[in-house]
């Protein structure tokens, strides 16, 4: 395997010296780049897009012509799990995800086999191989996956939703059966992430959209302990480099000094929290990601540049920052912007680390 040229974001992620903070974008291929638009219309729809490992390993590949990115991410979707413990994923127009199945009961939870991620996600690994070729050694490749709780929000809701009323439901009525629906979706995470590790991911992120929606005891017993259990499971060193787990729990404010203390080497922080607070929380135990609101992007280029500012000055002097948006850009971003964050960033941050 080629050598990596740009390890920057390996080893920010592990709090160690860097001449500069490494940048990557939350859903950095996505909808507001063109040529993504282009090659989903090609494939037909986002799914086709997911299932083949060519086309998944273009869009990946996208976002680094464009832009000086310090990595890249794996795409695909975190609802790919739950699709392969049998729930039937589609994606309808404009409405975002749904399943035909959705698992709402005792019985439904209880029925739910851990799949042999080979013969059902062996796509997703495809893809892991394929985009690591392409990059050659440019970029370490980031995998993921969603955290239990937020895959389970769409799996017991059937979809998006507001509010999460039913999982909320079994939260306070039956927890024993959320319990169990958490640990058959960390099972098969754990296998999920080993897999794409296995195929080539150099760093993986869990994404915990909706953990924090619950109060502080049922994020514990249910997003943060499942969670534990994929950090505890998971392959933490590969042909002798440490594959860094980042969990970003969205909205975790002072949830942050608990998710510090899972064994992670990192955390995402969103918008609502400052860097510096944050890392308070955390007592440098674990390295930062984030955190300029996406809505900045939406703003002039003196705004983008004045919000990087901020950002890194927030976080301040020292190794353990990597630079991201609080959450994924969204479709409406003009991709010039975002080659005004990247810039920002190469020139400002070398002041906050020794040369
Ligand atoms: O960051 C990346 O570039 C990697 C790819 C990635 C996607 N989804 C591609 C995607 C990642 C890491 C995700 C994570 C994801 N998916 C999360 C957690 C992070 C977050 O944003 O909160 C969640 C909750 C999902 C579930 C999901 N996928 C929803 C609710 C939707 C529909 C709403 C929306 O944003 O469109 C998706 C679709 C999706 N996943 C798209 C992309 C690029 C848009 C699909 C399209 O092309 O129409």
């Amino acid at each position: 395997m080629t050598a990596l040229r740009n390890d920057l974001l390996l080893r920010a992620l592990l709090r160690r010296p860097v001449p500069r903070t490494p940048v990557w974008i939350m859903r950095q291929a996505g909808r507001y780049l063109p040529e993504y638009r282009a090659t989903r219309a090609g494939a037909g729809d986002f799914m086709s897009l997911c299932r083949n490992p060519e086309l998944a390993c273009e869009v990946t590949m996208q976002p680094l012509r464009r832009y000086a990115l310090d990595a890249a991410i794996l795409f695909s979707d975190i609802l790919t799990v739950p699709d392969a413990m049998g729930l039937g994923l589609h994606f309808v127009g404009g409405e975002g995800p749904k399943f035909e199945r959705p698992v709402q009961n005792a019985d439904a939870v209880r029925a739910l086999r851990v799949p042999d991620v080979e013969k059902t996600l062996g796509y997703v690994f495809d893809a892991v191989r394929t985009i690591r070729r392409e990059l050659d050694g440019a970029v370490p490749l980031i995998g993921f996956a969603g955290s239990p709780f937020t895959c389970g929000t769409y799996m017991v809701e059937g979809g998006s939703s507001r509010g999460f009323p039913t999982i909320r439901g079994l939260a306070s009525e039956a927890p024993e059966v959320l319990d169990e629906l958490m640990d058959k979706v960390a099972e098969t995470t754990i296998e999920y992430l080993n897999a794409q590790i296995e195929a080539g991911a150099q760093a993986v992120q869990i994404f915990d959209t909706w953990g924090a929606a619950l109060e502080p005891g049922d994020f514990r017993r249910f997003s943060l302990a499942s969670m534990q259990r994929i950090v505890d499971g998971l392959t933490r060193e590969k042909d002798g480099r440490r594959i860094p787990v980042v969990l970003f729990t969205k909205g975790a404010g002072e949830l942050l000094s608990d998710l510090a203390e899972t064994g992670c080497d990192a955390l995402g922080v969103d918008w609502t929290t400052d860097l510096g607070t944050a890392r308070e929380y955390v007592r440098d135990k674990v390295a930062l990601q984030g955190n300029l609101d996406p809505a900045t992007l939406r703003e002039s280029a003196d705004a983008v540049r004045a919000g990087v500012a901020e950002t890194l000055a927030s976080y301040g002097d020292g190794p353990g920052h990597v630079f991201n948006l609080g959450h994924g850009i969204t479709p409406d971003v003009d991709p010039d912007r975002v080659t005004v964050l990247v810039d920002a960033v190469h020139e400002l941050s070398p002041q906050y680390h020794e040369s």
